[in-house]
């Protein structure tokens, strides 16, 4: 539905409660100002209701978590909650968890040829990529950690020593160790990858036992690279002995238009790490692996090496078991890129010099805002999220610079829908430029 506003944005009720929160919450977690955050409150589908009643259109996805839409496994979660919401996922499991661990298995590893994926459950991204560096030493007996500029892999300390992101990373970096190389991640096939591979001839294979890569950079600003990135790495890794991470946690389950965005190249890694979209909403993660990569790990002796008390929760268990069947069927990732495809052709009709680039692949999209003098336009961009905001719109940008306009919607977005937000972001980036001027 579009969006249907009844108060100033943010309402009310938001700007009382924004500070509350200034008032017990660590400051540096939510941004406050005048004309940010809403309060959500509700949310269904493509939209979410605030605090003051308003009606929001989200391209957000929440993070990208809500592909199937807001609210999609809330019937699973309802029904599982009814007979029981916490158990002992590592000690005496539930049905729920092989559940999950065999479908994840079928839509990856075995699904590409290559046996049977084994798993270990948790509960954030960021740990799940914990959990593939910590498989990676297992399985190589080295430590060193190879990644790319700007990927964006979660805070936790392991998963910050495989972040490109120098402002998540720096302020932290006494904690953690020191081996760690970062590589340049392409942006096109010929001198990019040629850099590349000369980059990748310099690293020391004898230090290194994980290499950590986004198929499509999502935080960097919505980055496809071209096809043959994740090839050369694959090889790379086979001859140096280095386990090959792809973090999907935010491009798997169709986002990118396939289920996983390796299948745009048909490539395979030893581990996927996925999240987000996984259960719809419920906090659960996953590190999925080959079985010779997975089975580096001792068995059990009754004191796992790695797990922690919410590991497979059945809530989060059952509400994953319904998404899996439901990303698994082919429809979803045609829809996902027939919604992008018009969504991409009505950003295309936004004739404005401040758009640099619109790029993106099935609902992963960015719109690239830079000046004349083609530094980025990070300070439009942020006017335009808080026009877009008043105008019914939850968006977010991404990039270094946070020049890039995000749009990672629920799938199901009508074409009404696709248009309205094209036309208001069009009134959006003008208004945005007026209102810069004028400061
Ligand atoms: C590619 C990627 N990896 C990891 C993460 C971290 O996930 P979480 O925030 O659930 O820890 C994110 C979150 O945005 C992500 O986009």
């Amino acid at each position: 539905m579009l969006p249907k506003l009844t108060t100033h944005i943010p309402g009310p009720r938001s700007l009382a409660l924004s500070q509350d929160l200034k008032k017990y919450e660590c400051r540096n977690v939510t941004y406050t100002a005048d004309d940010w955050p809403v309060f959500w409150q509700r949310a269904e589908g493509v939209n979410v209701w605030d605090a003051d009643g308003n009606r929001f259109l989200d391209v957000t996805a929440a993070f990208g978590v809500a592909g199937l839409g807001h609210g999609w496994s809330a019937e699973f979660m309802r029904e599982q909650s009814g007979q029981m919401i916490h158990g002992m996922g590592d000690v005496h499991p539930t049905a729920l968890k092989v559940d999950v661990c065999r479908k994840l298995s079928a839509m990856t590893f075995e699904r590409w040829g290559h046996g049977i994926g084994k798993t270990i459950l948790s509960n954030s991204g960021s740990e799940a990529v914990e959990s593939a560096l910590k498989t990676a030493l297992m399985a190589t007996g080295k430590s060193g950690v190879v990644s790319f500029k700007n990927s964006y892999h979660g805070l936790g300390y392991g998963a910050l020593l495989g972040s490109g992101f120098d402002k998540f990373r720096k302020p932290f970096e006494s904690q953690l160790a020191p081996l760690r190389k970062v590589l340049d991640f392409p942006a096109d096939a010929e001198d990019g990858l040629i850099r590349l591979a000369m980059q990748l001839k310099e690293l020391n294979p004898e230090e290194i036992g994980a290499l950590i890569v986004e198929p499509i950079q999502g935080r960097a600003g919505k980055l496809v690279p071209p096809l043959g990135l994740l090839g050369m790495l694959r090889s790379w890794c086979d001859v140096s002995n280095v386990v090959l991470i792809f973090d999907e946690i935010f491009t798997g389950f169709n986002r990118s238009g396939k289920l996983f965005a390796c299948e745009w190249e048909s490539i395979v890694p030893d581990i996927i790490c996925v999240g987000k979209s996984m259960s719809g909403g419920y906090p659960i993660s996953a590190c999925v692996g080959k079985s010779d990569v997975m089975d580096a790990w001792p068995e059990s002796t009754g004191e796992a090496l790695h797990t922690s008390t919410f590991l497979g929760n059945p809530v989060g268990c059952a509400m994953a078991s319904a998404s899996l069947d439901a990303h698994a069927e082919d429809h979803v990732a045609e829809k996902v890129q027939a919604t992008g495809d018009k969504l991409i052709a009505e950003l295309n009709k936004i004739d404005h010099p401040l758009i640099h680039e619109i790029r993106g692949r099935g609902l992963m999209i960015g719109v690239e805002l830079r000046h004349d003098d083609g530094t980025p336009a990070g300070d439009v961009a942020g006017a335009v999220l808080s026009d877009m905001l008043r105008r019914g719109v939850i968006m977010l940008a991404d990039g270094e610079a946070g020049n890039v306009l995000a749009f990672t919607p629920p799938f199901d977005l009508s074409d009404e829908e696709i248009e309205f937000l094209a036309h208001q972001l069009w009134n959006a980036i003008s208004s945005a430029i007026y209102q810069l001027a004028g400061k």
